[in-house]
């Protein structure tokens, strides 16, 4: 074992962060730092004196595959995908991202626990370890959990020494044919010890609902989980000052479990516009010893779905404007990161967006704290298959032992989450066909109902003929269709719930600044360049363009909202590229993979955001070759009406109007003429009054870089990122919009290059690299700041273009 004083130190000194060692309260030390790791099949990696002294030391969280190489050999798979109506199978490169995901990874901790543990119950816990985990203590076998998604936690408090040096050792391995995106390798998720009194609060013991809410009064109830004789529970409630609100004291224990009730008076309710939170403090006694101390955030709202009235939050009816979400951070992997989370939901607050749903499984904590603060309802899911595959090695070799207990640990931890309004069982699950299917769908919907009687259960449905026919999706709660849109009304007429949920929405295609001609309406469109158009018109064969929902979410009172596939591209499911290479993301994306807004972004923004002005020109302007040629001008606004100008010459004014469905929602100039100048829109009011302007040039040659940080103010906690875009423009400043220099980063001072990322779906360059081609125009770097405060230099440079810099400021936390 090499290191062992530092790994001690480590450990020791993270735990000074979080309590005082030495009290009866509980300590929570987060394992990140430490860990030694080795992509290969150690046999004896278990064992106490395996020498792990030529490992890789990492930090977790931890992606193991997302340094790379892209290799389209990798997870290859030859399928017929039944679920897009594929009716051969084909060879699919890229579906799983082309990075080296599967096999098998090591990874070891060591950590001396405090003085005066013995006596204490240790917890070691996952918030998820990709995949099929096992957990060693000292050499022994402490459990397995095989669902990468899934939060799990061990009791190891027999098989640790005291006072002595820890060898925690953890086996992951991914198979082939696992999965249908990305699924990322490792440690990805925060692992945690907790050492608590042997009497004391179970893990995820704590169930907060709000049963009954008026203006003036709350009640406010708690279920805590203990066992043990002589027990008593002193419970306060503080509001967002931490202020005293409410407070309790209860000696009766029903079974094991405490049942308080606390007012609050004068509730502040929380929603997506007032994210309000509140925290229980509980206190557990022994007779007069404390003997634990949790404090639980939770917030106040009532929800109600009914026939008449739709999803109703806190008495008012509200339409989810959801995205879709893989899990993968674009060029992070799949490694948690909140600084990466909370950049992607400030991207889709701004666009309007208020739900999010965590495509096809659980979703990380720190997403769920964000939700909570930020305000975001949340749909969290499950599975993407029960006992039927879509993939070999799926979830469906695990549905009979693990379905039950994965969901129980799914809202065990996560059900005092205000954000959360819904759980969702399963996506496109191919038990939609056959009597089976209808049985697990209302045993698991059950097992949620059980946990969580406060929360409606759904299911991403796209076999909608078949669930009509055999009652499966009348079994749900809240029937979700993904796509069919031509089956909405249908399936509302012959499901009881007087409700459709539009769970799975679009799938429209389309790359950050690549536009082509003619401009129309194609389903399953390929170019040679493997990129799909920006103006907004390709989709897949299964699925439709955004109006389409549109249309939908405006005219049917009865379908309460949308989730559009997806928020930002994702790694792996080149649709409709998944035969061809190199093409290894997503186009699904309304940003980028390196969360950059396409033009559809303006589009949703357009209709979402109700409070501040949109107004967007598409496609650039820089179309030498193309004088004199048909060149659609799109105008994504919030407004009704505007007028196009092209170098003065006025194009006449657009009105939305009915006419299609794209008219409805989007201003087109379908035969304006190509020339190089200024584009200019000027947009008008209901009553004909122009209220807002924007104009667009022909850029020149590329000249220099802009750099534009989303945060310039970082935490000095070795992982807060700054995402800064660079753009290179010409002389005037003017975007270039093909512009694909190379660019080279060196990051010096506080902190470090992380990453880069340019968003174009069939680059093979490597993330980590520092050096990467524009694409289009434009790329994110990540830096990443280190544990001390000062400042960051970032420089970026190309050939042929004046350089910058940039610098960041890092604070202690
Ligand atoms: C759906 C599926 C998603 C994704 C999407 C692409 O059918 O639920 O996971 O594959 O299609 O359009």
């Amino acid at each position: 074992m090499n290191k062992p004083l530092l790994k001690l130190i480590t450990v020791l000194f993270l735990g000074a962060f979080t309590h005082n060692l030495y009290s009866q309260e509980r300590t929570s030390i987060n394992l990140k730092q430490g860990w030694e790791f080795r992509h290969a099949d150690e046999k004896l990696a278990y064992q106490i004196d395996f020498d792990d002294s030529k490992w890789e030391s990492v930090t977790i969280p931890h992606d193991w595959a997302i340094y790379g190489p892209f290799d389209q050999e990798i997870d290859k798979q030859i399928v017929q995908i039944k679920q897009n109506n594929e009716k051969v199978a084909t060879e699919k490169t890229g579906r799983t991202g082309a990075l080296p995901f599967t096999g098998v990874g090591w990874y070891r901790n060591t950590f001396t626990l405090p003085k005066h543990t013995p006596n204490k119950q240790v917890l070691l816990t996952f918030d998820g370890a990709m995949s099929n985990a096992k957990v060693y203590i000292n050499g022994q076998l402490v459990g397995t959990r095989n669902y990468g998604y899934s939060y799990f936690y061990f009791d190891i408090s027999s098989f640790i020494n005291h006072e002595k040096e820890n060898v925690l050792a953890v086996r992951l391995e991914n198979k082939p044919f696992s999965s249908r995106w990305y699924p990322g390798a490792g440690l990805y998720r925060k692992v945690q010890l907790i050492i608590k009194e042997k009497i004391s609060f179970q893990h995820w013991g704590h169930y907060v609902t709000t049963p009954f809410i008026t203006d003036s009064l709350t009640r406010v109830n708690i279920k805590s989980k203990v066992k043990g004789k002589n027990l008593r529970i002193e419970t306060q409630i503080m509001d967002a000052e931490d202020q005293l609100v409410g407070s309790n004291t209860e000696t009766t224990l029903y079974g094991d479990a405490f049942i308080q009730n606390i007012a609050v008076q004068n509730p502040n309710l929380w929603s997506p516009e007032t994210p309000y939170l509140y925290t229980a403090k509980l206190k557990l006694y022994e007779g007069d010893t404390l003997k634990d101390v949790e404090t639980i955030r939770f917030g106040i709202r009532n929800i109600e779905y009914s026939r008449e009235k739709g999803f109703v939050i806190n008495g008012n009816t509200t339409k989810f404007k959801g995205v879709c979400l893989h899990h993968d951070l674009g060029p992070l992997g799949t490694a948690v990161n909140k600084s990466a989370l909370k950049r992607q939901l400030t991207i889709l607050k701004d666009m309007g967006c208020n739900a999010i749903r965590s495509a096809h499984n659980m979703p990380s904590l720190e997403q769920l704290e964000l939700c909570d603060e930020m305000g975001f309802f949340f749909v969290a899911e499950s599975f993407d298959e029960w006992k039927k595959p879509k993939v070999k090695n799926g979830y469906n070799l695990l549905f009979d032992e693990w379905a039950e207990k994965d969901v129980v640990n799914l809202v065990q931890a996560t059900q005092n989450h205000p954000c959360i309004v819904m759980w969702s069982a399963g996506n496109e699950v191919p038990d939609q066909w056959g009597t089976a299917g209808v049985k697990r769908a209302k045993w698991l919907q059950d097992i949620f109902h059980r946990e969580d009687p406060t929360r409606p259960v759904t299911v991403g449905m796209n076999q909608v003929k078949a669930v009509m026919k055999s009652g499966f999706g009348a079994v749900l709660d809240i029937p979700g269709l993904n796509y069919k849109v031509h089956l909405y009304e249908e399936a509302y007429e012959k499901f009881p719930q007087g409700l459709i949920l539009g769970s799975e929405t679009a799938s429209t295609v389309s790359s950050r600044g690549v536009y082509k001609f003619p401009v129309k309406p194609a389903t399953m469109k390929h170019y040679d360049d493997l990129q799909s158009s920006s103006y907004d018109l390709e989709y897949c064969s299964w699925s439709n363009l955004p109006e389409d929902d549109f249309v939908l979410q405006d005219d049917k009172p009865w379908v309460i909202g949308e989730f559009v596939w997806t928020g930002f591209d994702y790694l792996g499911e080149p649709t409709p590229y998944d035969t061809f290479w190199p093409s290894r993301s997503s186009y699904f994306g309304i940003s980028d993979l390196a969360g950059l807004p396409k033009d559809r972004y303006y589009l949703y923004r357009s209709k979402w955001n109700k409070k501040d002005e949109t107004l967007h020109i598409l496609p650039h302007w820089n179309w030498e070759g193309r004088e004199g040629e048909t060149t659609p001008v799109f105008v994504y606004t919030n407004y009704n009406s505007a007028e196009l100008f092209i170098n003065g010459k006025s194009q006449g004014v657009r009105t939305k109007n009915t006419t299609t469905k794209q008219d409805r929602y989007r201003l087109r100039w379908m035969d304006v003429k190509y020339e190089p100048g200024k584009v200019k829109v000027i947009a008008f009011d209901d009553n004909g009054k122009s209220v807002a302007e924007k104009v667009l040039f022909t850029a020149g040659k590329p000249h220099h870089i802009e750099l534009k940080a989303d945060r310039t103010v970082l935490k000095a906690n070795g992982e807060d990122i700054s995402f800064v875009t660079a753009t290179i423009v010409d002389k005037n400043g003017n975007p270039a919009p093909l512009a694909d220099n190379r660019l080279n980063f060196k990051v010096t001072g506080k902190g470090t290059f992380r990453a880069v990322c340019n968003g174009d779906a069939t680059s093979l360059e490597m993330f980590h690299h520092p050096t990467m081609k524009a694409f289009n125009g434009k790329l994110v770097v990540l830096v990443q700041s280190g544990f001390k405060a000062g400042e960051i230099e970032l420089k970026v440079s190309g050939s042929g273009l004046k350089s910058s810099e940039y610098v960041l400021k890092v604070v202690n936390p």
